[in-house]
């Protein structure tokens, strides 16, 4: 079945999405916060046979009106018109009146609800299985185990209750142990292993819930945090926006999640003196974007320095670049390649190629949509793949057409897969100088070219 869910408070639409899958064995939550992107979904998908599930199922938050250019009235009328059999539940927080705003709601469909929150988690599940099963005279038991999308272990990096993983109907392993902290890579490890949920017992739901509400793992002052501190911070925190960048846009909590980001990082930078120490602090890390992202955004930041072109706002712009650039990018082999010549790319198919290529386009569409994002943000990811040969992708730009902003970030972006290819061995940043001495000599290269020597110099010092 599929579902709709289309609320503006982040949190809470987590957890009524953790409560769905448990209600429902085999259902797709497509996840909005707003209706403006919940109707253009159900838009491209008008034409569509409804799935394999059966119909689609409508659930909004009442509030989010506040969130959406379109009246809740006006997306009642138009989603009914495309799936005139999708049951609407309304979940309302205040008060809302229906008979007012929703001429129609009781008519249209006859399993059509209003919830109101908050909802203990059994009568949530009542009121779903009973919009969506009307004739179900006795509802199964709860089942013993509660499965939780293993996104959500990156919120924190210590469980409030043992955690599971299922092996059968009846065999559950327990993989994290209550009160003991687990690290990035072993989430990532299970990822590998295309593990989609992890599993609590029922009696620990409870608990559960408000450690999702009340958990303050990302919160931290940079300041007082040591370099490992921050780092942990950066880990999971980078692995939970890319995720939801990529699942639904810039959620308050994406939003939220990339100002910490920039937050930790400074705190980074201004703890070590050393650029070169800093480097050596990402280097092998297991994953390859997060990594790079954070190398390019200290990099160009210490390259704005070097060309006394600093200042907050450019440093937040290309912060913003650094952690977004390659966010529609999901084959960390890929974002390695940084020309379309690159042999490499032969690896992979055709399709998967002719869309890395307009990743940096993707990517810009992506930041449009977002008027508090910098505009300047939207333009280096647009040309970040961009050279000064004027052979980059997407729209081979001769120099003179690039952005100065983007040049700094380019080098730094080249500079960064350069060491990684080297393995970031300390020699390798002179040979990779020479090399880039006999590009990066046309403007609006040549000045920021001519700052990374300080940066030679100042690691060699080091
Ligand atoms: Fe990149
Ligand atoms: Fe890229």
């Amino acid at each position: 079945m599929d579902i709709i869910y289309i609320d503006h408070n982040d949190k809470q639409r987590q957890l009524h999405r953790i409560y769905l899958e448990n209600i429902l064995d085999e259902c797709q939550v497509h996840e909005f916060f707003n209706l403006d992107e919940a109707l253009a979904y159900l838009n491209q998908n008008k034409g569509k046979v409804e799935s394999k599930f059966g119909f689609t199922f409508i659930l909004v938050n009442s509030n989010t009106r506040e969130n959406s250019k379109i009246e809740l009235g006006d997306f009642f009328e138009k989603a009914h018109t495309i799936r005139p059999t999708a049951p609407f539940c309304l979940l309302d927080e205040e008060g809302f009146s229906v008979n007012n705003s929703l001429k129609n709601f009781n008519h249209y469909h006859p399993s059509n609800r209003v919830v109101t929150l908050p909802i203990a988690p059994a009568d949530f599940r009542m009121t779903i299985l009973r919009i969506l099963y009307p004739d179900r005279m006795s509802l199964e038991a709860t089942p013993a185990y509660q499965k939780i999308r293993l996104f959500n272990f990156f919120r924190f990096n210590k469980p409030h209750c043992n955690v599971y993983l299922k092996l059968s109907r009846l065999k559950y392993v327990k993989v994290f142990n209550e009160g003991v902290k687990y690290s990035r890579s072993d989430l990532e490890k299970l990822k590998l292993k295309d593990v989609e949920f992890l599993y609590i017992r029922n009696a620990d739901f409870q608990k559960f819930q408000v450690s999702i509400f009340r958990n303050n793992f990302l919160e931290f002052d940079s300041q007082k945090a040591t370099a490992d501190e921050l780092k942990e911070k950066l880990d999971f925190g980078h692995a939970m926006l890319s995720e939801i960048v990529r699942r639904l846009g810039f959620s308050e909590e994406a939003i939220e999640l990339t100002q910490k980001s920039l937050a930790a990082i400074q705190g980074l930078i201004d703890k070590e003196e050393s650029l070169d120490a800093l480097i050596q602090e990402f280097r092998g890390g297991e994953d390859y974007l997060y990594d790079h992202s954070y190398l390019c955004c200290i990099i160009a930041s210490d390259l704005l320095k070097q060309m006394n072109w600093w200042s907050p706002e450019r440093l937040e712009i290309i912060s913003f670049a650094s952690l977004l650039h390659d966010v529609t990018v999901s084959n960390p082999k890929l974002a390695k390649v940084s020309s379309k010549d690159d042999p490499t790319l032969s690896q992979f198919d055709e399709n998967e190629v002719k869309e890395y290529l307009l990743h940096p386009l993707e990517g810009f569409e992506l930041i449009s949509k977002y008027p508090f994002l910098p505009e300047k943000v939207g333009t280096i990811i647009c040309q970040h793949h961009e050279n000064p040969e004027g052979t980059g992708f997407p729209s081979s730009l001769r120099p003179q057409n690039i952005d100065r902003l983007s040049a700094v970030f380019i080098i730094a972006h080249e500079l960064v897969n350069a060491l990684e290819k080297e393995n970031y061995e300390g020699n390798s940043l002179e040979v990779i100088l020479l090399d880039f001495s006999s590009r990066y000599n046309v403007s609006p290269f040549k000045e920021v070219f001519e700052a990374l020597h300080f940066l030679n110099e100042k690691s060699v010092a080091s």
